[in-house]
């Protein structure tokens, strides 16, 4: 490990000397020449072989030999915001007066409109929050709700979607109920019907998770957010497994709130995340912390929720060279190359006799996360067995005793296979 002012930064040798770094930065090219390349990688294979993949692949710093599919828990981010993060900060600690970190303000702005272009939304209808929790108890501590309201929930949410709820409700007087959903053959119009017969004339909330961390699956949201609003009924979509993985659209999916987590899907810089206020809707939320700004951030939409004092100004400017990445490759076309390789997966552990998968196949209804069972071992021995025996990184499952495998951009499919073979091997072991 090197001495990071040295111009090498823990010895490796994928940073720029920092007089590099704050030249490219100082031209406004935070992404520097590595987004040239992807694009032109774009432009030459149109039909979206392996070696596009693989030279996307090339600009994360994930360990050779390593097979990383846990993208619904965090995500490596790649060089292009890593070598913005140390600039950046480099910077910043150089010289921390009040003059030089003004000048982190237009690459504040300009993640803001990123962001906002990218989910689909205006600038003022996003917040920079930490992470998806933080983002999902601004909207739960905010609401005004009290005896004989309602929130509806669904019984797979996230914690930070769940107990938030439950914790408020036992200060506030709310009640809170939890809708499940079945199992087995599954369809979007079951999944709304199921939503739909349990919100009553109290209900003031429908509070879910777009994709389930748990099960894979995806609730149709467009017209359960208009279901809604038809009611009245205010929806927060707790979006930590959507944001970065779908080809999202905020405006045209009509919800109240939207949360995520930039260190997750976007692979963006650690402790960045999203708040979605859709303009007109953030009246009803009273904001949790206030800080210094929130007096001019009052009348700015969703800007108030987010005056929490001193930031990592170097994370947030960051988060653009994460949305270049996202841009330079295209939101569809990463949700195509994600369901490839599901599809793959899926395929493969179908053969394997004895197997269960959790996650339904109707692409309507899921997303980039696959949840199955193995036969004679464990979740969370196959788990373990997975990481010590064959350097693949997952998850265990929760909901069912198994696995939750999720590839993102940089997975190849001969990782798939590479998994693929590696259950097979497990579950030969376990006979
Ligand atoms: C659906 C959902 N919501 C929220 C979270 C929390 O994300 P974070 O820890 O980034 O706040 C997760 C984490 O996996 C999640 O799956």
């Amino acid at each position: 490990m090197r001495n990071p002012v040295a111009g090498r930064y823990l010895g490796e040798q994928w940073i720029l000397p920092r007089r590099e770094v704050l030249k490219r930065l100082a031209a406004g090219a935070a992404l520097g020449t590595l987004g040239g390349k992807w694009l032109s990688a774009t432009a030459q294979d149109a039909a979206d072989g392996e070696t596009f993949w693989d030279q996307v692949r090339e600009q994360f710093p994930i360990r050779p030999g390593l097979v990383m599919m846990n993208a619904a828990n965090l995500c490596p981010t790649h060089y292009p915001v890593l070598e913005s993060l140390f600039g950046l900060t480099r910077d910043l600690d150089g010289d921390v007066s009040f003059q030089n970190r003004a000048r982190f303000a237009p690459s504040k702005d300009q993640a803001r409109s990123r962001l906002a272009t990218y989910v689909g939304a205006n600038p003022q209808e996003i917040a920079i929050t930490r992470n998806t929790t933080e983002a999902n108890n601004i909207i739960v501590n905010g609401l005004d709700l009290g005896a004989g309201d309602e929130v509806v929930l669904w019984s797979e949410n996230h914690e930070s979607n769940r107990s938030a709820w439950t914790v408020r409700a036992r200060r506030r007087g709310f009640s809170v109920r939890e809708v499940e959903t079945p199992t087995g053959a599954l369809s979007a119009d079951l999944l709304r019907d199921r939503f739909l017969e349990n919100l009553t004339t109290s209900t003031r909330v429908l509070a879910v998770s777009h994709v389930s961390n748990i099960s894979g699956i995806g609730l149709p949201m467009k017209s359960l957010s208009e279901a809604c609003r038809e009611r009245n009924i205010l929806t927060l979509v707790d979006g930590a497994q959507s944001l970065g993985a779908l080809d999202l659209n905020l405006h045209d999916m009509g919800c109240d709130y939207f949360t995520g987590s930039l260190h997750k899907w976007p692979m963006g810089p650690k402790e960045t995340g999203l708040l979605y206020v859709r303009s007109g809707s953030e009246d009803r939320v009273w904001p949790s912390m206030v800080g210094v700004g929130y007096d001019t951030a009052e009348g700015e939409g969703a800007l108030k929720f987010e005056t929490f004092g001193q930031r990592d100004d170097s994370a947030i400017s960051a988060i653009v060279p994460a949305m270049d990445l996202l841009a330079s490759i295209g939101k569809e076309r990463i949700e195509a190359r994600l369901r490839a390789l599901v599809a793959r997966l899926r395929r493969g552990i179908e053969a394997i006799p004895g197997t269960s998968i959790l996650t339904p196949a109707d692409s309507a209804i899921n997303a980039s996360i696959l949840i199955f069972g193995l036969p004679g071992i464990t979740g969370s021995d196959a788990f373990e067995a997975l990481y010590r025996d064959h350097d693949i990184g997952s998850a265990p499952a929760s909901l069912i005793d198994g696995v939750r495998l999720s590839p993102h951009i940089y997975n190849s499919m001969a990782d798939v296979d590479r998994v693929l073979d590696a259950l097979r091997e497990i579950v030969g072991r376990a006979k």
